[in-house]
């Protein structure tokens, strides 16, 4: 996939496997691992979506709301830190969490098991390492991580002007493009090919939505209302944004950067008034269109 790095990490005791892969597949679009039996992964996360989905915060199992909005799973193999403040170190650690969440799937880790195992179609996936004596969990666990590294984006027309293809982006994108490695600053947070420092910053949004963030994990005050930068591969197809999905657009993102996010205590020092032109906040949304490219591991 152009634009991304070739090499994708993974823990030790589990490399990419193709059954792994398959298996993960499968977990993550059963609905049967939902206490209503009606609600996967996907429902939230859902393909078309980027994997995310178009509510402000996620409804999970029996239609109960959660806290947050969904963010979208592209690209996350890369990651190192998971949920919008960092709480999992890495995805074996992640994926169990939502299954067990009341408010997601709802599921204690003993009914999982007796699912997974009363499902013929996991069988063979469980034999080797149920044969090592492995946990069925463990084995779940592997099994989604493996499949959430497949889902991959890059070939988008930014990438194909990183190539050479100067036919990629319009005069505006590229305006854009300064714009963001500019003026606006906003590659000092979503820097890399995955757009995202994996750091952990305050721009304000917290201050109406209430939830103290990082600092959860932490217990800094100084981390209040700090979350994980979200990478922007296909951010124009994940909206609406933010942890609390309380700004509908990326016109809105725009402006609400433009304004210097959100005053309160703890506020980021990149953060900061652009006085940016009507014109420039339209380029910057040009280009953030331009990040959206080509999905895999539907
Ligand atoms: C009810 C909706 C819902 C369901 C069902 C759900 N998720 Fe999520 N997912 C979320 C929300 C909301 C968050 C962010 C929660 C937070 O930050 O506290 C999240 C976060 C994540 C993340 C972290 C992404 C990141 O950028 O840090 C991963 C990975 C993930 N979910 C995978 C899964 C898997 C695998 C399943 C199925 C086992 C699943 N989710 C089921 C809503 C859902
Ligand atoms: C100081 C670091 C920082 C800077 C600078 C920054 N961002 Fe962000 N960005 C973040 C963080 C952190 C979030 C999540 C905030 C939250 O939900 O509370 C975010 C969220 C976003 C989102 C929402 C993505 C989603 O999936 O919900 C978009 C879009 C975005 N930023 C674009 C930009 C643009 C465009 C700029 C430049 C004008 C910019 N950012 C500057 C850190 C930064």
């Amino acid at each position: 996939v152009a634009g991304l790095d070739e090499f994708m990490p993974h823990p030790e005791d589990n490399p990419l496997t193709a059954e792994r892969v398959a298996m993960g597949r499968m977990l993550f679009f059963d609905p049967n691992l939902s206490a209503d039996a009606r609600t996967s992964c996907a429902s939230c996360h859902i393909p078309r979506h980027a994997f995310a989905d178009t509510l402000a915060v996620s409804r999970g199992t029996h239609g109960l709301t959660g806290e947050r909005n969904t963010p979208s799973l592209i690209n996350r193999g890369y990651g190192r830190a998971f949920f919008w403040d960092g709480r999992a170190v890495s995805l074996e650690a992640q994926v169990l969490e939502p299954v067990t969440n009341p408010l997601e799937l709802g599921l204690t880790l003993h009914e999982l098991e007796r699912r997974v195992l009363a499902d013929p179609r996991y069988r063979p996936y469980l034999r080797a390492d149920r044969a090592r004596g492995e946990p069925v969990r463990t084995v779940v666990a592997r099994g989604l991580s493996s499949y959430l590294r497949t889902i991959r984006s890059g070939s988008a027309p930014f990438d194909a002007w990183g190539t050479g293809d100067t036919s990629a982006l319009s005069v505006e994108a590229r305006r854009g493009m300064a714009l963001f490695r500019g003026k606006a600053n906003c590659i000092s947070c979503h820097i890399g090919p995955n757009f995202t420092d994996e750091e952990f910053h305050n721009t304000g949004v917290f201050a109406v939505s209430g939830d103290s963030g990082r600092a959860r994990v932490t217990g800094r005050t100084e981390d209040v209302g700090a979350f994980k930068t979200p990478s922007l591969r296909e951010v124009a197809r994940t909206a609406p944004y933010m942890h609390d999905g309380s700004v509908g657009t990326l016109e809105e993102v725009v402006d609400f950067y433009d304004r210097g996010g959100r005053a309160n205590a703890a506020l980021d020092a990149e953060i900061r008034p652009l006085g940016l032109s009507v014109e420039e906040r339209r380029a910057l949304v040009v280009f953030l269109h331009a990040l959206s490219g080509r999905i895999t591991g539907h």
